[in-house]
């Protein structure tokens, strides 16, 4: 009776674990991000506005407009692709707008040197009432495989109930993992929990970002808290950007970009890459402040000196000889701004200044280097010096 009872218990729990997981994978290797990702995200701009046609455009406008060249490479459909319910267990796209699936989209990207991302959620529903993977991880994850998806962005809406959100992102990574493509995990959970840099390549810090100066700064702010968890693959997400949306001017987008990469954050774009304006397209595709966000030794920068609302940020590169610099002016006043070759750690004396958006060296100044920096905008330098 013991021994049946026993091989009872044994027989359940592991039917439970396998049904529960379906994949039994230990390894939660995430080393698909060595740099923060860079892409293209369709929710910013068109909500659930998207069709196969919008994301094609969207492809072919990332090519000739240069945003492949400079780095973009993920282009990933947000909530609403797919239907609200499942046929026969898996997700399907919206036949209305994907009529031809997703693996032909996949294909048409691939073609082009680009990567597709998808997005799905925790929940039994996504935030917009589509179908989630809630129990479903492992077909969903066999599906998007199948299909040829690169970057899974996993949102934290309508929890099953008295699920835990650790296991629910452990289940889909353990399935990703397993499903036999490299698959990029971007966990969107709204805020940061310890337990995220052992399972996702990036995840959220922040609520959703919206198209106003004041949230995109406070979003700046969170993020900073988190630096100590930010390395290469595992990266503090403060959401995506909104250049070139309309809600903020090109000085304070350009200022998001600077901030972005300066904290290392990942850089996915959030506008209509088939209209952008000239501003949009220069500050999108600045390949010298690009090279900061991408540097390989990974490190977020942080705040090194602060007066009120006058900031100055570093992030060592991985020449140590150099520091790149962001002179951030939240004021509404044009004011002078200054940095010390001690707040960045260089050693006093002479180092060379070069502004990354004149694309010139200013040539050398010692002990510090001093600029008038606008009103919400931003300097961003590279300096090179004598290490401390
Ligand atoms: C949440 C996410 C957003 C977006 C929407 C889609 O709010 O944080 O980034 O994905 O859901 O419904």
């Amino acid at each position: 009776m013991k021994i049946k009872s026993f091989s009872f218990l044994t027989f359940v729990l592991f039917t439970f674990s396998v049904f529960n997981t379906g994949c039994n994978s230990d390894s939660l290797n995430h080393n698909l991000a060595p740099t923060p990702p860079m892409g293209w995200n369709s929710w910013n701009k068109f909500n659930c506005g998207i069709s196969d046609q919008l994301i094609h455009q969207i492809a072919d406008a990332m090519v000739t407009t240069g945003m492949k060249d400079a780095g973009y490479q993920y282009v990933t459909l947000d909530d609403c692709w797919q239907l609200p319910t499942r046929e026969n267990g898996h997700l399907v796209a919206n036949p209305e707008t994907f009529p031809n699936g997703i693996k032909p989209l996949a294909n048409y990207l691939h073609s082009k040197g680009l990567k597709l991302g998808i997005y799905s959620c925790r929940g039994r529903f996504t935030c917009e009432k589509k179908a989630g993977s809630y129990d479903y991880e492992n077909t969903d994850a066999q599906d998007f495989a199948a299909w040829g998806v690169d970057y899974v962005k996993y949102d934290n809406c309508n929890p099953a109930l008295f699920s835990s959100q650790q296991e629910d992102y452990k289940r889909m990574r353990e399935c990703l993992n397993n499903c036999g493509r490299p698959i990029v995990f971007s966990i969107c959970a709204w805020g940061f929990q310890d337990w995220m840099p052992s399972i996702g390549d990036l995840w959220r810090t922040t609520g959703d970002i919206t198209d106003k100066w004041q949230r995109m700064v406070e979003l700046v702010d969170t993020n900073e808290q988190y630096i100590s968890y930010s390395s290469p693959s595992h990266w503090n997400d403060p959401d995506m950007l909104e250049i070139g949306n309309g809600g903020m001017t090109d000085v304070e987008y350009r200022s998001q970009f600077n901030l972005w990469s300066i904290m290392a954050a990942p850089l996915i774009a959030g506008n209509d890459l088939r209209a952008m304006s000239p501003a949009t397209l220069e500050t999108l595709t600045n390949k010298e402040v690009i090279a900061v966000d991408q540097d390989p030794l990974g490190q977020q920068g942080r705040v090194e000196s602060s007066g009120k609302d006058l900031l100055i940020y570093a992030k060592s590169l991985s020449n140590p000889h150099q520091k790149a610099v962001v002179l951030f002016n939240r004021t509404a006043s044009g004011c002078p701004m200054s940095v010390h070759w001690k707040a960045i750690g260089l050693a006093e004396g002479k180092a060379n200044v070069r502004d990354l958006w004149q694309h010139k060296d200013l040539g050398e100044f010692s002990n510090e280097y001093k600029v008038m920096v606008l009103p919400h905008g931003s300097t961003m330098l590279v300096i090179t010096g004598e290490t401390l």
